[in-house]
């Protein structure tokens, strides 16, 4: 494991784990956390071939936010140090939004503000039930910005998007899922195991075939039917030659023997290759 001033970073085999460790402050996102979370993905991606990310926090919060009084009110007077500031935040969650690993939120408590958007701009959103997620910007005077207001705006409806910045009231993990913006929701003593076996799940895919769909996701909701199926196609043929046509030589051939049911589970791949 990995500890930088107030993230830690363990990298266990293909799953990686990034735990904001700043519980004293309910993990507020002070500039050197957002320099911390710039390391952790610095880290990362020099390990070739991480397919999860599993980010969470330390003790009852997963992120409270930017740090309201360190990122906003003290260099407020100082513009250039107030912008390098907010840089400092925006660069790393444009950076972790686009990783080509599989990233899974594992929401263990309070979420607010880039907290918020640093949940919903992971792939995937584990919440325990009991968590407390929150657009509370409304609440000191301002709006979700950096950001934030598009995670909202792509993972909620209108509606609720629209209520929630607006009020700046809260809403729990369980309801996070009808809102769009949890996946699952379980209870807070099950969330660790739940998220480990989608972790687990997901370092048998193949490497590729994760980076690829998270790409194809993406510029489906961009494009229009026609263009995605050129996109997909092209998406497909890259696939095959990234992956060594690992699809036709394991996955179909495997089936060819019924050697297991694509419907249910994957196939199993080289020993000691590389998946
Ligand atoms: N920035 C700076 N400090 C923060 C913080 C933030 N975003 N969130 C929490 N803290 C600090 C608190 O000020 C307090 O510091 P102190 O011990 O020096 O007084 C400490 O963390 C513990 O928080 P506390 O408010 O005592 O805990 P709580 O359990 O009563 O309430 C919250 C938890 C999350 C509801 C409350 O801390 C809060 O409202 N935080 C701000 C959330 C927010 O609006 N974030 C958006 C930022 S963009």
């Amino acid at each position: 494991m990995t500890s930088f001033t107030h993230v830690d970073l363990d990298i266990d085999g293909d799953i990686a784990t990034i735990r904001l460790n700043r519980p004293e402050k309910k993990n507020a996102l002070s500039p050197e956390m957002h320099r911390n979370m710039h390391q952790a993905i610095d880290e990362i991606e020099a390990r070739k071939g991480v397919k999860v990310v599993v980010v969470t926090g330390t003790g009852d919060a997963f992120c409270g936010g930017m740090d309201l009084e360190l990122c906003f009110l003290e260099p407020f007077n100082e513009p250039e140090r107030f912008d390098a500031s907010n840089q400092l935040a925006v660069s790393w969650s444009r950076r972790l939004k686009f990783i080509s690993a599989v990233t899974i939120a594992k929401v263990n408590g309070w979420c607010f503000g880039h907290g918020f958007q640093l949940a919903g701009m992971c792939d995937i959103v584990i919440a325990a039930e009991e968590a407390t997620f929150g657009l509370s910007e409304i609440n000191f005077g301002i709006f979700p910005g950096g950001g934030t207001m598009w995670i909202a705006a792509h993972n909620m409806g209108r509606k609720q998007a629209l209520y929630y910045a607006l009020t700046g009231e809260t809403f729990t993990g369980k309801e996070a899922v009808a809102l769009g913006m949890a996946t699952r929701a379980v209870p807070r003593s099950e969330l660790d195991e739940t998220v480990d076996k989608i972790a687990q799940s997901l370092a048998k895919k193949n490497v590729h075939a994760l980076a690829s769909t998270k790409q194809v996701y993406e510029s489906a909701v961009e494009l229009d039917f026609p263009k995605s199926i050129d996109m997909e196609l092209a998406k497909l043929y890259e696939l095959s030659y990234l992956s060594e046509n690992e699809w036709i030589r394991l996955g179909l051939e495997q089936f060819k023997r019924r050697a297991y049911r694509p419907g249910l589970e994957s196939y199993k791949t080289d020993a000691g290759k590389e998946s």
